[in-house]
């Protein structure tokens, strides 16, 4: 299986930016982390990740994984709050998108409390930090 891991606003900054919320991992270990649970998965899985602070990029990238992957694991940042160009573009690809938050969205201010992706994604995760990523990846690996 082929799974894109898109990351959105902000993400890049994993580590320094509000470690007390976000944890204290960069992006690149989170990402290594899916790489090495990758190997563990009993089907085959190869994971491509991809990081961007500009809307109509993570758009280009949902659509490119519509023609090389199986589904993806999109954790959109706050584009997740307001994007119905994201929203429209996870519809459109159909293939299954998981929704990651590292942190429970739901639990902080409330202009986070509605994702505007939630809707056409296959299921969400929030709340339990990178581990989110992994549990993301197995359910995608294995209840496919
Ligand atoms: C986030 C939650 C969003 O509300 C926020 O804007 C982010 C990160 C998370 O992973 O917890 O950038 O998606």
């Amino acid at each position: 299986m082929k799974i894109y891991v898109i990351n959105g606003a902000n993400l890049n900054l994993l580590g320094t930016r509000e470690p007390e919320i976000y944890g204290s991992k960069t992006l690149s270990d989170i990402n290594a982390e899916i790489t090495n649970k990758c190997r563990t998965l009993n089907v085959p899985t190869e994971c491509v990740f991809f990081q961007s602070n500009h809307e109509g990029e993570i758009i280009d990238k949902l659509h490119e994984a519509a023609r090389n992957a199986d589904g993806v694991i999109l954790n959109p940042g706050a584009f997740t709050h307001y994007s119905y160009a994201i929203r429209d573009a996870i519809s459109a690809i159909g293939i299954p998108v998981t929704e990651v938050h590292l942190s429970n969205i739901h639990t902080r201010e409330e202009f986070r409390h509605k994702s505007v992706v939630s809707a056409v994604c296959k299921g969400v995760i929030c709340g339990f930090g990178s581990a989110g990523y992994l549990m993301a990846l197995e359910v995608m690996v294995n209840n496919n």
